[in-house]
């Protein structure tokens, strides 16, 4: 069944206190609205809309950004939930599948939550997503006999009886197409906030003689962000499910509670993560690597037998291959490391492709940046770099070959020659003694002036 995504991503978000629109707000460094994108996913949608309204453009560069093909539609006043999935209308016109509504600030609909509604589908004309809430609290309520969802009721419109349920709309509904832009058609205003209410669709069905039910799920899928500390509880639900699904993939973590995930981080079997580690988007490891205590990676990819860290910097375009070692205090940006190659200590390694086996001593720079572009550093398999080497990018070095301690590199050295880029040293005989006497003598004769 060909298959729309509607994700409603108008609101405000008053409550969150900011300037950021609600749905670009991060939960494991992917904005809301990329999380409901995510799992709407699930369901291979042939063409996703976004409903924008309060910051509509940054909002929609997000949206974009995760997937080129959405397309963005705009409500200019928030006149409620049925007003805001008819903004799709047009867009989805001619559109013969299913539509399925999420709302942006809702991130963790499971796919296989969003499967058992398609498979409701095929025996109910409108499904909605219910749960069972431990506090209910202002959500609308569903009104069931039996299988059958006879409509729903807005807290606010709810009388004493009803609000005693404690099965609550989630807010994601499904239907085919044409009944849910014809159902929505006949949404009224006329309740107690005086706005266009998608929950009334199934009341509407009903009376129409079409079937409707729901799908309960699991609560926390269903959590919504409506506050920082919403935001906060989010962060703390995702990464508490992540700790816990790399656990069960083999992954070893000693501290789980002090390693923290990206919405996309990959780790593969027989990894370990010590504590006190940080993923940012676009990480995997392979399987068997190791990161250990204090480390920040982002944008990587480290292989197979690799070791990383302590506190090792990896920024994006990091590629380490098989055995590599990336040591205490080293920063690795936009580099392509080669099986065993080794940077140990104190160095940062930029735009650079370093061969196979090569050894980096300690305090070595790619000197990258030249104020105005950035310029790539080579080094040859098995290249010696002496400790406190500056590479002044554009620059390679063959293999085989090797830079003298403290040596700056301004052209290139050829395969197995030795590079020398500094002044020669000189012993003066003596000199020493007689500076200690000068100083000496300097400081008391201070001493006594004061
Ligand atoms: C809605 C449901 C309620 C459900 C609850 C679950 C309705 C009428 N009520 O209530 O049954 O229990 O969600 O969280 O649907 N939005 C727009 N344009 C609008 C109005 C809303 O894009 O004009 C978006 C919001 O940005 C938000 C979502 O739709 O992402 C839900 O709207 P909100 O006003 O928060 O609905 P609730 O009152 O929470
Ligand atoms: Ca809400």
């Amino acid at each position: 069944m060909p298959t729309a995504l509607i994700i409603l991503a108008a609101g405000q978000g008053t409550r969150m206190n900011s300037d950021l629109p609600k749905v670009l707000h991060r939960v494991a460094g992917a904005p809301l609205l990329v999380h409901a994108m995510k799992s709407g996913a699930a369901l291979a949608p042939d063409h996703i809309v976004v409903v924008t309204g309060h910051g509509a453009d940054a909002v929609a560069a997000a949206a974009r950004d995760h997937d080129p093909d959405v397309i963005v539609v705009h409500q200019d006043e928030q006149n409620g939930t049925a007003h805001a999935v008819d903004q799709a209308r047009a867009a989805l016109d001619g559109f013969g599948g299913d539509v399925i509504v999420l709302y942006g600030d809702t991130p963790f609909i499971r796919p296989e939550t969003l499967e058992a509604m398609a498979a409701a589908r095929a025996a109910h004309d409108v499904v909605i997503l219910g749960f069972q809430a431990a506090d209910p609290a202002r959500y609308g309520r569903l009104i069931l006999s039996g299988e059958t969802l006879e409509r729903i009721v807005e807290y606010k419109d709810a009388t004493e009886a009803q609000r005693a349920i404690t099965i609550c709309n989630s807010g994601v509904v499904m239907a085919d197409a044409a009944t849910l832009f014809s159902l929505i058609g006949a949404v009224g205003n006329d309740n107690a906030a005086g706005e266009y209410y998608l929950t009334d669709i199934v009341g509407l069905a009903r009376a129409r003689g079409l079937s409707a039910t729901a799908v309960i799920c699991d609560e926390a899928e269903t959590m919504g962000v409506n506050t920082r500390a919403d935001l906060a509880g989010a962060e703390a639900a995702f990464q508490a499910r992540a700790r816990a699904g790399a656990l069960e993939d083999g992954v070893t973590l000693i501290a789980p509670d002090t390693v923290f995930f990206a919405h996309d981080t990959v780790l593969g079997r027989d990894a370990v993560i010590e504590p006190n580690v940080f993923f940012g988007p676009d990480v995997t490891v392979e399987s068997g690597a190791t990161i250990r205590a204090f480390s920040h990676l982002e944008g990587c990819h480290v292989s197979r037998g690799a070791v990383v860290g302590p506190f090792a910097r990896l920024r994006p375009g990091a590629e380490l291959a098989e055995d590599v070692r990336v040591g205490n205090f080293v920063e690795i940006k936009n580099a392509i490391l080669d099986a065993g190659a080794k940077v140990n200590h104190l160095t940062y390694i930029g735009d650079a492709d370093i061969g196979a086996g090569a050894n980096i001593g300690a305090g070595t720079v790619t000197c990258n940046y030249d104020g105005v572009s950035k310029h790539r550093t080579v080094i040859g398999a098995r290249a010696f770099i002496g400790s406190d080497t500056m590479l002044v990018a554009p620059v390679t070095v063959g293999a085989d070959a090797m830079t003298a301690s403290g040596s700056v590199i301004t052209s290139d050295v050829p395969a197995e020659a030795l590079a020398v880029g500094r002044a020669r040293q000189v012993n003066k005989d003596g000199l020493a003694r007689r500076m200690f006497e000068m100083l000496k003598s300097a400081k008391a004769k201070q001493r006594k002036e004061y």
